[in-house]
Order: C-alpha cells, then sequence, then structure tokens
C-alpha cells in the first residue's frame, strides 16, 4: 500500500473506493470533518452511531454504502478506542481488512486533529498489514480485483516525509512476510540471499557479500556447517553492510543477526509430523533483519551497520549430524550436539562470532529460536534477553514504540549448567525440560564476547495462525533511528 497525503477541505467530495471515519471513545461521536459528508448521506452514519450499530471499540468496523452524489463508493466507520498508538494501528488493520473485502483498490482516511505523527505511521502501517495477502501460489482470478493500492491521508498533523517514512515501512514488513510465508522450495538459503543482494542493488550505501560453503570451511564455520550437512541445499552465511553518507566511521557499528533455517525437520533429533509445514517460517528472525536492514538504508538513517543472515536447511539424512557428535565453532569452542533440534544456537554462533570480528559494537540477535518460550508467553511478546542494561531497555523500549512487543527475560549464571558438556566446551541443549529459552539464550552469549548484546527470541511472534507477520522489521529500524539522532 502506496500512502499519499492530501489536505481537501471537504470530506464530501473525496472520490474513493473506501472513505473511512475514526469514532473516537468513550461515545464515538463524528468528528466535524465528516459532518457535510453525513448530511450528503441523508445522517446514515449519525444514525449508526446513535443504534449502536457502529463503535468506538479499537478496531470495530461498520461499512456504511454510500449514495448517488457522494464521489466515495462506501463509507466504513471504525473504532479508535482511547486512541493510543495501538488503537491507530487495530484501526488501520480493519480498514485494510474492509479494503480487502469491499474489493477497494484505493481507500481514504480522515485523520483526527491532533493525531500525532507516530500514530498517523501506525494507521498506515496497519491498513498495510490488513490489507495484505500471499498469493503467489493461488491460480490467478481474472476476475479479482486489484488489492488495496493506494491510501489517502486526509488530515493536517502529519508531514509528507512521515507518510513516505510509513509507506517504506509497510513494504519492508510485508517483504518480511512475505519472506515467511514462502515454503521452503521456494525459498532456500540461496533465495534468501539473492533477495538480500537485491535490496543491496536497489539502495545506495547498502553491499552484501554472501559467504558459501567454501568460504564458510576457510573460515572454521564450523557449528553451521554441521547444522547444514543433512540437507542437499548448502548453507549461505549473508552479510549485509551499510555505511551512510557522512557518518563517521568506528564509533558505533550496530550489529544485526538473523537466524534463518529456511526449514527446520529437526534433523536426526526429528520433530514430530504435525504442524511441521509451519517449520517454513524458521527463518523468521533472519526475514526481519534483511529486510530491517533495507529499511534502515531505504530511510538513509545516519547510522552504520552490518547485518549477518546465517541460513541453512535442517534436515535427517546419512550425512546429517548426529546427537553426541562434538562439533567446533568458529570461535574455537567445542559444542556436543545433545539434540540435533536444537540447530538455531548453532548457526547463530558462527553468526555472532562474525559480527563481533567484524566490529559490532551492539548487537541484536533475531531467532525463532525456542517452543518454550511461546509456551511461557504466546504470541503476543517475544522474549527478549539482554547483557547490558542500557542496550536492552534500548531494544524494549524501540519494540515498545513500534508495536513489536518485547518482555525481558531473566539470564544468570546460575542456569550456566544447563549448557554444559561432560565431553566439550558447551552443550547445545539439556535434558531438563526447564527453562528452556532461558538457556538458549545463555548458550548465545557464550559467542558475544562480552559486547552489548540482546537476544529476541521470536518463535511466537513471527507467524499467527500460519502467517508470517514481519515481527521486529520495525523494532530494528526505531532502534537504529534512535541510536542515529543520539550520535
Ligand atoms: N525452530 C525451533 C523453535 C520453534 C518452535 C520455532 C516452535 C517456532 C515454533 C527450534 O529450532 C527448536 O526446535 N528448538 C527446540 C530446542 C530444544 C531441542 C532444546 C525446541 O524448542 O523444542
Ligand atoms: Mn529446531
Ligand atoms: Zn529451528
Amino acid at each position: 500500500v502506496k500512502a499519499v497525503l492530501k489536505r481537501p477541505s471537504n470530506a464530501a467530495t473525496i472520490r474513493t473506493d473506501l472513505l473511512a471515519v475514526l469514532l473516537a471513545g468513550p461515545d464515538a461521536t463524528l468528528p466535524a470533518a465528516a459532518q457535510a459528508l453525513d448530511t450528503k448521506m441523508g445522517g446514515a452514519l449519525a444514525r449508526a452511531i446513535a443504534s449502536g450499530i457502529a463503535t468506538a471499540k479499537a478496531g470495530s468496523g461498520t461499512l456504511v454504502p454510500a449514495p448517488k452524489g457522494v464521489p466515495a463508493q462506501a463509507v466504513v466507520l471504525i473504532g479508535l478506542g482511547d486512541g493510543e498508538r495501538d488503537d491507530f494501528e487495530a484501526a488501520g488493520r480493519t480498514l485494510g481488512k474492509q479494503a480487502g473485502e469491499a474489493r477497494a483498490a484505493r481507500a481514504a482516511v480522515l485523520i483526527p486533529d491532533g493525531t500525532d505523527a507516530a500514530s498517523s505511521r501506525a494507521l498506515v502501517e496497519g491498513t498495510s498489514y490488513g490489507a495484505y495477502r500471499y498469493l503467489p501460489h493461488k491460480a490467478k482470478d481474472p476476475q479479482a480485483a486489484p488489492a488495496l493500492s493506494e491510501l489517502t491521508l486526509v488530515g493536517s498533523g502529519i508531514s509528507s516525509a512521515e507518510v513516505a517514512r510509513a509507506t517504506a515501512t509497510a513494504i519492508a514488513v510485508s517483504a518480511a512476510r512475505d519472506l515467511v510465508n514462502a515454503p521452503s522450495n521456494h525459498l532456500t538459503p540461496s533465495d534468501m540471499a539473492a533477495r538480500a543482494r537485491r535490496l543491496a542493488a536497489e539502495i545506495p550505501g547498502l553491499t552484501c557479500t554472501v559467504l558459501d560453503e567454501k568460504a564458510l570451511r576457510r573460515m572454521k564455520a564450523g557449528a553451521l556447517l554441521a547444522v547444514a550437512q543433512g540437507s542437499a541445499e548448502p548453507p549461505r552465511m549473508i552479510v549485509m553492510r551499510y555505511q551512510p553518507q557522512g557518518a563517521v566511521k568506528g564509533k558505533k557499528l550496530l550489529g544485526l543477526v538473523g537466524k534463518a533455517m529456511t526449514f527446520d525437520s529437526g534433523g536426526i533429533s526429528i520433530k514430530p509430523s504435525s504442524h511441521m509445514e509451519d517449520m517454513k517460517m524458521d527463518m523468521g528472525g533472519g526475514a526481519a533483519v534483511i529486510e530491517g536492514a533495507g529499511l534502515i538504508a531505504r530511510l538513509g538513517l545516519a547510522l552504520p551497520f552490518i547485518a549477518i543472515v546465517p541460513s541453512a536447511e535442517n534436515m535427517p539424512s546419512g550425512t546429517a549430524v548426529k546427537p553426541g557428535d562434538v562439533i567446533t565453532a568458529m570461535n574455537g569452542k567445542t559444542i556436543e550436539v545433545i539434540n540435533t533440534d536444537a540447530e538455531g544456537r548453532l548457526i547463530l554462533a558462527d553468526a555472532l562470532t562474525y559480527a563481533v570480528r567484524e566490529g559490532a559494537t551492539h548487537i541484536v540477535d533475531m531467532a525463532t529460536l525456542t517452543g518454550a518460550i511461546v509456551v511461557a508467553i504466546g504470541d503476543v511478546y517475544a522474549g527478549l534477553y539482554g547483557s547490558d542494561a542500557d542496550w536492552t531497555d534500548a531494544v524494549k523500549a524501540a519494540g515498545e514504540t513500534t508495536g513489536d512487543l518485547c518482555w525481558h527475560m531473566p539470564m544468570h549464571k546460575g542456569y550456566d549448567p544447563l549448557i554444559r558438556s561432560k565431553v566439550a566446551d558447551l552443550s547445545n541443549s539439556s535434558n531438563k525440560r526447564e527453562a528452556g529459552s532461558v538457556y538458549a539464550a545463555q548458550f548465545l552469549r557464550e559467542f558475544t564476547d562480552g559486547k552489548p548484546w540482546c537476544h529476541i527470541d521470536v518463535a511466537g511472534t513471527a507467524m499467527i495462525g500460519g502467517a508470517g507477520t514481519g515481527f521486529g522489521v520495525r523494532l530494528i529500524a526505531e532502534l537504529a533511528a534512535g541510536m542515529a539522532a543520539k550520535r
């Protein structure tokens, strides 16, 4: 969805397929800007509110067909709740969904006076989210109307720069959702790399280098190679770098790391077949990092970064890594593979080592790492772990600003017995069924060389109801924007 800005004097004259009017709580008063429109509609809007059909409940939507003489095809009354940022996002999602159902290609929305920029952006992002469909593998329907492609914002409180930022954000989130939704036979590690390369080709200042098997062997990336060795698909380590024009080198370097298992069968420690198809989403962290990195560069934020996305497929075969095997990670630490299904922490181990070696000063990784975090906190919050209080606070705040909610989870050396091995430096899994998400984080920390680092376990939030969410893209861009402003 591309958002455009207009300031027409009269809502009754807006030519569009679907015109949204937002109803603020508690008593859902019709905004003044919609009064003339309602008059032209014979009072239908006021009646819908008076009868209680249309309410201010956040995200509720009531479609009212427009009569002849009104250039909009239909009006949708959307509840705005208390008018918080999240309510604007929910209102947008409803608008996007209604536009899909009404087969509207163009929509417009009246922005209430006094709406702040963050809320206006949330409205655009929500609309794009609600209108999103994943259809590349469906037969083309010749009757199908084009999806919502243009959203006109009507109001005075938002600048065209903010609108452009919201549009770029919505496009990046949709792109991450496409990656998560893509079946693993259509999105291999090489395909992930191709996507990163394309972004780098499009955006000034952004470069991409892809390390193949040979390069990974030369670098002794033993953990990533071990995870990939059971699959016919070769692994990749995708490296994106951004050096904005005029930014001073050598101060802060943001390190973004994202897990990208394009399919996780569990390997020899194979998963149960029920819902195994969802494991095409095990690259959700990597998708957020690639598209988040692209968004930072697209917005031209004045903050250099390095983004590292290790990508592989976890498969059982005659060449697969086996329980009990001892492997050597890139930093020289040995790992006993107790469970081949705890593969994410292995590929991240080498990616974190690489980030540190490349000079990252502040690291954040995103990964669909554990089922345990889903059991603990479900799909509302992602689990946030950190080694540095200030950095963790910054990551958490960026999530709160953008709606990518993160809950701060504990780390403590008291959990370390769970990552100890009798035969190697570390064990990738414990047979105790406790603190599964915590000790995964504890394991990752071993590869961060004491740098300020955060880990976000997005196993519960990257895919909801079988569909990718793009969780993390906006958090990454917001985090970078905050760091750029402070430099
Ligand atoms: N990719 C999974 C985690 C996952 C589970 C993501 C559910 C999304 C939804 C990860 O690789 C995994 O299998 N983790 C194991 C770790 C265990 C073997 C220590 C798990 O959570 O069961
Ligand atoms: Mn696994
Ligand atoms: Zn996995």
